[in-house]
């Protein structure tokens, strides 16, 4: 394989890199700092061929919503962010974060040139040396920096960032509270690095960036955008705050206030009174920052660069510590600057006393926005994952309905006491519509005969004497005496005109002799007629229905 066809794979592999990452690009973008201490947003937007941060944001983080760089309150958060960016007057709904502390793992790897196939399955094997205990489910990602030669071939520099999906997963789930979308997740070093990295800097020297927050602190050495080294310390303003606590006796509250209107890392002379307490305080904890990062510079200086360092960046809240970087310079004998995320791009829309203020603590959001709007800082603009920009998607897509389907329930079950009541309602009224049809069969089979009776006995001559009348569902038989065929005759007559019956027959007849006298035995039958029912306002009943 020749050098150029090196070349172009590598091209090729930058290239398919960044493309994973999305090449989308944006007018404006919102990054969001999550910070065990403070929650920070930024939007920058770009213009005239450079960048303006419009707006930004700080608020205090619920106690213990975030640790260990990764959001753990997503309740907590979630209304937080929404005040957050509200009070900023931001409004966009899609949003680029990072994961924090040692949450992610990166780590620069040095593998032999293969075909791309095979460099990713050599480093998903990679990857599985890297996760703690426990842990399977993970998201990766990796860029090629560069190559090196060496006999006979050469040899890739690779950047891989990793984190373990439920991580990833817990980071999204305030933002989808807050009613946003990530557009991409992150690790914050890299946020940092691409807000306050000299834009004009060279090949020939490394810069270190050191972030130092509340928790923890990251420090990451990167010759212009080739990263060398990123390590995450557990160490940071928490760590002040607390020695001045147990120093002073004061609550953590006021040690904190305490340590930001009036602590300092003394240069030269050591300070007197309540200043000289405070000193004694922190000073252990300053001596071990410094130990931390001049144990990572002579790494870097014995193992990693030929490139000299030429200075050291500060930012994050702690870096606001009074003296800080011309006592860390004095310490390991390196220009110490603080970082301005508000020099690479203007700040014309924020006030400028209060960006000056802030300027550190926003490196991170900053950088974060900057992330979708700009291809600069290639190398350490990574993603934690290429499928974060869909995973989060999803993420917030599934939870946007889990948020829907909780309200559906919510009111369902406010419904369900007036749904039973309906279904109650409809069992009565099916329950009343059953006897009523119940009631109308009775009628029906019931009226004819009562009516009948009626009818006969208002219709039955003088003379003639009943000793049974049956009526059955639709027949009727009466049976009795008299003295002559016309009386039965007349009293026939009588029955049919009544209406109630039709079809009148002399089913029998006969002579019999009863106390002396003749008298005639007979038996009629006949059909019954359904007369239709009376109700109260029709007044007399019609007769039309019963008419044969
Ligand atoms: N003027 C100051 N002097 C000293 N420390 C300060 C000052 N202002 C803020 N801090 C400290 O900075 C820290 C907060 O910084 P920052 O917002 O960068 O942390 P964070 O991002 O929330 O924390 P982490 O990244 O560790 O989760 C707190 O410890 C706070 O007390
Ligand atoms: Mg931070």
């Amino acid at each position: 394989m020749n050098a150029s066809s090196i070349g172009r794979r590598v091209r090729q592999a930058l290239r398919g890199r960044r493309a994973g990452i999305g090449t989308f690009s944006p007018r404006s973008s919102v990054g969001v700092d999550f910070g065990s201490h403070t929650l920070k947003a930024a939007e920058v937007v770009r213009s005239n061929g450079g960048f303006t941060v419009t707006r930004i944001g700080i608020i205090q983080t619920p106690r213990g919503a975030v640790s260990k760089g990764v959001a753990t309150n997503p309740e907590a958060l979630g209304p937080v962010i929404r005040t957050l960016l509200d009070d900023s007057g931001i409004r966009s709904k899609r949003v680029v974060t990072a994961l924090g502390g040692q949450s992610a793992i990166i780590r620069l790897l040095t593998m032999p040139e293969m075909p791309e196939g095979e460099l990713e399955r050599a480093i998903a094997f990679e990857v599985d040396r890297y996760l703690p205990a426990g842990v399977r489910d993970v998201k990766h990602n990796y860029r090629v920096l560069g190559r090196k030669p060496q006999d006979g071939g050469a040899q890739l520099e690779i950047l891989l960032v990793v984190a373990a999906k439920e991580l990833v997963d817990r980071h999204m789930a305030p933002l989808a509270a807050a009613g946003l979308t990530s557009a991409v997740m992150e690790v914050t070093p890299f946020s940092m690095v691409r807000a306050v990295a000299p834009r004009d800097g060279n090949g020939d020297t490394a810069t270190v960036y050191v972030d130092i927050g509340a928790e923890s602190s990251d420090i990451l050495i990167a010759v212009e955008e080739r990263l060398r080294l990123a390590r995450n310390i557990p160490i940071g303003g928490n760590a002040l705050t607390k020695a001045i606590a147990e120093a002073l006796g004061l609550d953590i509250d006021a040690a904190r206030a305490l340590k930001e209107q009036r602590a300092q890392a003394v240069v030269e002379r050591e300070p007197a009174g309540d200043l000289r307490q405070l000193h004694e305080a922190i000073l252990p904890v300053l001596s071990t920052i410094t130990t931390e990062l001049r144990r990572s510079l002579d790494f870097y200086q014995a193992r990693l660069g030929d490139e000299p360092i030429s200075k050291i960046v500060l930012t994050g809240g702690t870096a606001k510590l009074r003296h800080l970087a011309p006592f860390l310079s004095g310490e390991l004998g390196v220009p110490v600057e603080l970082g301005n995320p508000f020099g690479a791009c203007e700040a014309a829309d924020v006030p400028s006393e209060y960006a000056a203020d802030v300027a550190p603590m926003m490196a991170v959001a900053v950088g974060l926005a900057l992330r979708r709007l700009t291809a600069r800082a290639a190398v350490i603009a990574i993603a934690i994952v290429a499928l974060a920009v869909w995973g989060a998607v999803l993420i917030a897509h599934v939870n946007h309905l889990r948020r829907d389907l909780a309200k559906a329930t919510q009111e369902a079950a406010q419904l369900r006491p007036i749904a039973q009541q309906v279904q109650e309602l409809k069992r009565t009224a099916e329950r009343v519509r059953t006897r009523r049809g119940l009631l109308q069969q009775l009628l029906a089979t019931q009226m004819p005969a009562s009516q009948f009776l009626e009818t006969v006995r208002s219709v039955v001559p003088p003379d003639v004497w009943l000793t049974s009348v049956t009526a059955g569902t639709s027949d009727v038989t009466l049976e009795g005496y008299t003295f002559s065929y016309p009386s039965v005759a007349r009293f026939m007559i009588a029955l049919g005109e009544s209406r109630s019956v039709r079809n009148i027959d002399l089913a029998t007849s006969q002579r019999e002799t009863v106390a002396d006298s003749d008298v005639l035995k007979f038996r009629i039958t006949g059909d019954l007629v359904v007369l239709p029912p009376v109700t109260s306002h029709q007044g007399a009943p019609s007769r039309t229905e019963a008419s044969p």
